[in-house]
């Protein structure tokens, strides 16, 4: 085998198969990531690296795999990897974008209607026995239908769900880096300042990857800017929002609610006033978790790797050669 590869986790059966097929792939056992050392003493020698985004892939890493080739990730994100570091080793790097659109649009657009409709808190009560009767004022939460979305970042997985949006009688608004034309007849998206988006929208769903520029983008003053009624929903990273900002905004009432499929820190501790909000729901970033999607992720990381190793362009490339 003229390969060796680290892999950070197993793979599904399929993935693995055709990849222990190509070379020799060692596989970190745990469901938790290797601890830092291990990452470094097992992609010092590694031909390729093949991680996930709660691998640290950072300089020092990068600078010690001598003869690394190639940095495969399964997921879309990417601000675990230092790319400047990658690119000025002429290492490629994979990552999976497109073929986990879909399903991370559903999730966000499943998390609008769990806060929009209080379903956390319902699914508890009707559980701890509080259901005693139908309430004409029990549990209200807010109408989804004919609501206005802002949506900040209107890419691949914002476009998504724009789409959805769409299905539900929204009034959509956006911010983005480009103009969208097409989508704004299709849809009747309406581009405008984050400042205005964030008063005028019921239900705000961020987009953005995790940057220098988006680094708490969502803070205090932009809580400030919100309706008190105003429904935040994060499915792209946490950092994107100040955490404690938002604990603040969510205890005092400047917002309404809360639903994160990511957060800052990530895992959130056991112990975190996030968990003790009644208007905030956290579920373990599972954007992209349907069985279908994890499997063509997973194939798609592998078909990365293998044309890394071989020198070809990657199928989806961060960094080519
Ligand atoms: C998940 O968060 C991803 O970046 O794919």
């Amino acid at each position: 085998m003229p390969y060796s590869v680290f892999v950070t986790r197993h793979l599904t059966p399929q993935a693995e198969e055709k990849l222990n097929a190509f070379c020799q792939a060692e596989y970190w056992p745990e469901d938790t990531p290797p601890p830092y050392d291990v990452l470094l003493e097992k992609t010092r020698h590694a031909d390729g690296l093949l991680c996930l985004l709660s691998d640290p892939i950072n300089a020092n890493l990068i600078q010690q795999a001598e003869n690394l080739k190639v940095i495969s990730q399964v997921a879309v994100g990417v601000d675990n990897i230092d790319l400047e570091a990658a690119a000025a080793r002429q290492i490629a790097v994979g990552h999976t974008p497109d073929l986990l659109t879909d399903a991370t649009a559903d999730l966000a657009f499943a998390l609008i209607l769990a806060a929009a409709r209080r379903l956390g808190e319902a699914i508890d009560y009707a559980r701890s026995g509080h259901w005693k009767t139908w309430g004409l004022t029990t549990l209200l939460g807010e109408s989804v239908h004919g609501a206005t979305l802002g949506i900040v970042g209107l890419g691949r997985i914002g476009s998504a769900v724009a789409r959805r949006a769409k299905g539900f009688d929204m009034r959509i608004l956006y911010t983005d880096n480009s103009e969208h034309p097409e989508l704004e007849r299709e849809l009747g998206a309406e581009r405008v300042p984050l400042a205005h988006l964030l008063e005028n929208a019921d239900i705000i769903s961020l987009h953005v990857p995790l940057t220098e520029t988006t680094k708490g983008l969502i803070g205090a003053e932009q809580f400030s800017q919100m309706k008190p009624t105003a429904i935040l929903v994060n499915a792209a990273r946490g950092a994107v929002v100040n955490t404690e900002a938002l604990v603040t905004a969510l205890k005092s009432g400047q917002i309404g609610y809360a639903a994160l499929d990511v957060t800052d820190p990530e895992p959130l501790p056991p112990s975190h006033p996030l968990y003790q909000q009644p208007n905030a729901i956290v579920v373990p970033h599972i954007g992209s978790a349907t069985r279908t999607t994890r499997e063509q992720m997973s194939l798609l990381a592998v078909d990365n790797l293998i044309a890394g190793l071989e020198g070809r362009p990657l199928p989806k490339a961060v960094v080519q050669h």
